[in-house]
Order: structure tokens, then C-alpha cells, then sequence
């Protein structure tokens, strides 16, 4: 069921306070990437990621509309969600930012799937688009899961997001 413009309930909060009710929930951290149809290197951080489904093996994350990617993991065919580790707060911190090419200076490898895969992540996973739901002002991507692996022992502790701030969690 779907509420229309016309009949939808008022809210009684903020955009704000909204965005900080939403900053309570502390979620891990990955960066999305794929290679852009010129051959270069493209990928943002996401914290709207997410199982779904073991059989089939689907997952989702959430991208803005107004973001510059979207007309390409719209189209991509495949691309790579890496699970990062605590090490990794800078390389989150880049893909956030409004950097032109955010790849600039990154190490990465290709894939056999043929996605740019990021050394030193917990885990990545390799998708492609199985359904496409525009909800407000987002794009909720559920992602078939064609390959994924883990990094060997010893596990490095998580990267984990809660109220605008990086932190680490370990076993
Ligand atoms: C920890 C963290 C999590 C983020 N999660 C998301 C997300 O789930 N969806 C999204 O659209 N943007 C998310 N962003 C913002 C994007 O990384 C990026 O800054 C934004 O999409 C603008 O860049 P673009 O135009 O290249 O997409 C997140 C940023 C940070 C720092």
C-alpha cells in the first residue's frame, strides 16, 4: 500500500530531528563501486546496507536521487559493496567526500566479475541489480549477490557509524 500526496498523514517532527532519531541506530560501513562505462573506477561510502534474503542470496542499500551515481548503478551491470574495516575510516571518509575522482591514488584490484574490489576489507560482495524501488527521496537497490568473499584470520575489527562518528567494534 502506498499513501498519496493528497491523503498522506502530517508528521510531527523535523527534518533534523528525524535525521538525528535515525543517527541513534549505529550501522557498519561499506563503499559501493563499479567501473563507469569509460573504464574508470567510480564508488561511494553507504551505510544503508543490508541483508535481505539467503535464498536467493539478495542484499540492499539505499541511494539519494540527487546523487552523481545514480544513473550508473541504475544501469551497471555489476558492481562490488566492500565491508570495511577499522583501518579503513580514511578510505570511507574519501568516498564521502566531493572529491572528483575518488579512486585517485586508491590501490584496487579488478575482480574476475570485473568490479573494482578494494584490498584490506572485512568482506565483499559482488552484485547485480535484481529490483530497483524509488521511495521518497531515495533508491532502495536490491542486489543479487553473484560472489562473495571474506578476508582470512586474524578478523580486523569493524568500521561503525553511530551519530555522525566513526568507531571500532571488535569481538
Ligand atoms: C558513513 C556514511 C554513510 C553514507 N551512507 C549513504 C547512503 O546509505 N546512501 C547515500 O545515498 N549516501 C550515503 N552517504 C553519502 C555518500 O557517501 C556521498 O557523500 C553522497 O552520495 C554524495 O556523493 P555522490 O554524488 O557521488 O553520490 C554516506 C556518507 C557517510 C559518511
Amino acid at each position: 500500500m502506498n499513501d498519496s500526496a493528497d491523503s498522506a498523514p502530517s508528521s510531527t517532527f523535523s527534518e533534523s530531528a528525524f535525521r538525528s532519531v535515525l543517527g541513534h541506530f549505529p550501522t557498519g560501513v561499506t563503499i559501493v563501486t563499479a567501473f563507469d562505462p569509460s573504464g574508470q573506477p567510480v564508488g561511494l561510502t553507504i551505510n544503508s546496507f543490508n541483508s535481505v534474503s539467503l535464498t536467493p542470496p539478495l542484499v540492499l542499500w539505499s541511494l539519494g536521487e540527487k546523487s552523481r551515481l545514480m544513473a550508473l548503478f541504475r544501469q551497471s551491470p555489476r558492481y562490488a559493496i566492500h565491508i570495511l574495516s577499522t583501518d579503513q575510516r580514511a578510505l570511507a571518509e574519501r568516498f564521502a567526500s566531493r572529491a572528483h575522482d575518488r579512486f585517485e591514488g586508491v590501490e584496487f584490484e579488478r575482480s574476475p566479475l570485473g568490479n573494482p574490489v578494494l584490498p584490506g576489507c572485512l568482506a565483499y560482495l559482488e552484485c547485480s541489480n535484481h529490483n530497483l524501488h524509488a521511495e521518497g527521496d531515495h533508491t532502495i537497490f536490491i542486489g543479487r549477490v553473484l560472489h562473495c568473499e571474506e578476508a582470512g584470520p586474524p578478523v580486523a575489527a569493524a568500521l561503525v557509524f553511530h551519530r555522525s562518528s566513526f568507531f571500532t567494534v571488535s569481538s
